[in-house]
This record gives C-alpha cells, structure tokens and sequence, in this order.
C-alpha cells in the first residue's frame, strides 16, 4: 500500500555533543540521512518524502539530495525549535485534501527496514494510527530527585520507534488539537492518543535504533559492516 513520509532532520543533535546535526555525521563514509532517504527512495511504495531541515541548513541539505541522487524529495520544510513543530509544518506541506497514509520518521533512524514500514502502514489504513514499538529490555523506575517513587511492570512497557503511521486527517487534527492545548510529546502517537483515539502497536525492530549517543555510531558502523557482508556473501 502506497504512502507518503515526512523525515524530520531539524534537530541540533545536543546529545551526540558533535560539531554538527547528527543527521550529518558520516556512516561509513555517506551522512546518516542519507542512509535513511535511501530507504524510502528505493521502496516502490514510498510516493513521496518530506524533508524537515533548519532554514540555516537548506542549502547543505538541498546540495546532498542532489550528490546522492535522492529524487523522491517534494518538498523541503522548516524545522521549528521542538521536534513537533518540525513535524507539524512537515505535516502540514503535504496536500490535507488527500487523506491518505502519512508516515512521520526520525531522520536520525537510519535501519527501518521495508517490511515492518509495510505492516504499521496496513496496521495506520486499518486502525487510523499505529507505530512500531518494542519491548524494553530494562527494567523502568520513576525516580525524583535520586529517589526511586515507582518501579513500573517491565512486561507491559514497550519503547516507541518511527516509523508512526497515521490517516493524514486524522494526524493533522491530533496536531492542531495539541497545538491549541500546547500540549508537548516526544513522539506523534501521543497526540493522536490525547484525543481519545485508538492507537495500535506493530512489532519493531532493536536494530532501528535512533542515533542519539556517540557509541550509537560505533553500533550502527557494525550493522553496516554486517549488511555489506550479506549482501556480498
Ligand atoms: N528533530 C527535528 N526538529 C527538532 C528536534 C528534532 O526535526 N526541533 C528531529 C531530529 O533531527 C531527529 C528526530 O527529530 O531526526 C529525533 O529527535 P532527537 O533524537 O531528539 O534528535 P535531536 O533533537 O537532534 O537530538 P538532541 O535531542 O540530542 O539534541
Ligand atoms: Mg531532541
């Protein structure tokens, strides 16, 4: 089933404490949103990407997509100071008069693969909204200022990953609700989820991590090391 994504790539990358966007940071070689594009751009039913990037940085996006030759780019859009705001005027960029499925990605997750990009989209045309989602591995504890309140149930905690799909009305009326509340997420489902609606879960993946510490760098050198061995092998 054909969908359209917005990749958001506007974030300063603090985390990674590198002299730049980590979207920008070398992976053997190619930036990582380069990795990531390629993914849509290759997959028959990707009809469209838009790219989330800071004004500041347009013209060093603009200059890779056409180094790379990533074509299914439609429109670049502004990045706002949160990460829902980048969204948000992603979103709102593409045409609301087709309401079709929209996926909405972090650029800095550059290992979606194209099977479970299939399942939360028929998992989005069937329910409205879902995302991937894996079971965490640690165990969770609220803390306070050092001290532990809680310790949550491991077995019904799952981490959530982009790929988010969504019916495009239904994400752009979950948006605005949460603008008019100022309602602040970390990721696009909540919104969705603060409006009363279902969201479903669709199994992901520990490999689709998203690039936020320097030794995440060091883990995905290694699975590129891995993809280039079984493509050859
Ligand atoms: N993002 C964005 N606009 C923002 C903030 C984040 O488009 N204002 C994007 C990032 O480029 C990234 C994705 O959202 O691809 C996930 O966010 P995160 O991992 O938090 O990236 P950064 O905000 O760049 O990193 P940090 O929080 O460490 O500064
Ligand atoms: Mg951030």
């Amino acid at each position: 089933m054909n969908y359209q994504v917005v990749v958001v790539a506007a974030g300063q990358g603090s985390r990674m404490g590198a002299d730049r966007n980590k979207v920008l940071l070398p992976l053997k070689g190619t930036p990582v949103i380069i990795h990531t594009l390629r993914i849509f751009e290759k997959d028959p039913c990707c009809e469209g990407i838009v790219l989330v990037v800071r004004e500041s940085e347009r013209d060093l996006f603009r200059g890779l997509l056409e180094k790379y030759g990533i074509h299914k780019v439609v429109a670049l859009a502004a990045g706002g100071s949160e990460r829902q705001e980048s969204v948000f005027n992603g979103l709102k960029s593409l045409k609301s008069s087709d309401d079709r499925i929209v996926l909405v990605h972090d650029g800095a997750r550059p290992f979606i693969d194209r099977r479970r990009i299939a399942g939360v989209v028929e998992a989005a045309d069937k329910h409205g909204a879902a995302l991937l989602a894996v079971p965490v591995k640690d165990t969770i504890k609220q803390v306070d200022s050092g001290e532990v309140r809680k310790t949550l149930e491991r077995k019904s905690l799952w981490a959530a990953q982009t790929p988010q799909a969504f019916r495009l009305s239904v994400i752009l009326r979950a948006y605005r609700e949460g603008a008019d509340r100022h309602f602040m997420a970390t990721d696009d489902a909540s919104l969705v989820e603060e409006m009363g609606m279902l969201v479903v879960t669709v199994s992901g993946s520990y490999r689709n991590i998203k690039l936020t510490t320097p030794e995440d760098m060091i883990i995905a050198e290694k699975f590129l090391e891995e993809e280039k061995e079984d493509a050859c092998g």
